[in-house]
């Protein structure tokens, strides 16, 4: 039996597999630092990223030319966070372990993500909303919790560093997850709760981000 965690890590590959093919990431030339990003990648293929919006090409703006997966940037206050998504396939009821989200995101090099601007947060349920052939209904992002004040924190380095809002705990031994708002008549991008590290909550978590700092300036 195929274990929880390598079904992401087989759909990089073959997203590594097609790119190469494609575009290679680091001929992709820069665009206007304005341009709104509404997609990004995620491990299946019809959500390769496709660059729509093209200047000419500098070379002192490649915002995430030092990462080899395929993340698309989100231009934050310190900086470009590198992001993309793993997710399972189509119809999956499975749940995301905490850890084999850690292991996924690390031996590609990357962190659990956090979320800083409303961009991303769109660009992510538009995402899942569009290419996701399953409920998905939750993260995992980075954060932890401060035992000196007892507030939680993004934890990926680059991200504004207090969650606000603060995460509704769930499991105090848990950790926090994204439960994502996809239904468009209700306002907000959904909410943080810290919940099991198995996903096995209700609502599951079965997704996770991964990312690393691109160009900061
Ligand atoms: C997923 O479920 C839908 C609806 O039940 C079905 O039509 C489709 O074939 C399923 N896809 C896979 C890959 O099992
Ligand atoms: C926790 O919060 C305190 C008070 O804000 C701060 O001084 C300390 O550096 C924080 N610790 C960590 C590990 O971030
Ligand atoms: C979306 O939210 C509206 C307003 O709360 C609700 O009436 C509707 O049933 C929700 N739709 C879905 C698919 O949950």
């Amino acid at each position: 039996m195929v274990s929880c965690r390598l079904l992401p890590v087989l759909f990089i590959l073959a997203i590594g597999f097609i790119q190469v093919t494609g575009e290679h990431p680091e001929d992709v030339p820069c665009e206007e630092e304005t341009t709104t990003r509404t997609t990004v990648p995620s491990t299946t293929p019809t959500t390769t990223p496709t660059t729509t919006t093209i200047v000419a090409r500098t070379t002192t703006r490649r915002r995430c030319a030092n990462i080899r997966a395929p993340v698309t940037p989100f231009l934050r206050k310190n900086g470009y966070w590198c992001s993309m998504m793993f997710t399972f396939g189509a119809n999956s009821t499975m749940n995301y372990d905490y850890e084999d989200a850690v292991t996924d995101c690390n031996i590609n090099g990357l962190v659990i993500g956090s979320l800083e601007t409303d961009e991303e947060k769109a660009a992510y349920i538009k995402l899942v909303q569009e290419t996701i052939l399953y409920d998905l209904t939750a993260f995992w992002v980075g954060a932890s919790l401060n035992t000196t004040d007892h507030k939680y924190y993004w934890d990926d380095g680059l991200a504004v560093e207090l969650m606000d809002p603060q995460p509704t705990v769930v499991d105090p031994n848990g950790h926090v997850a994204w439960f994502i708002n996809k239904n468009s008549s209700v306002p907000g991008y959904g909410d943080y709760r810290v919940v099991a590290k198995t996903g096995l909550g209700n609502p599951k978590v079965n997704a996770n981000m991964c990312g690393a700092p691109g160009l900061q300036f």
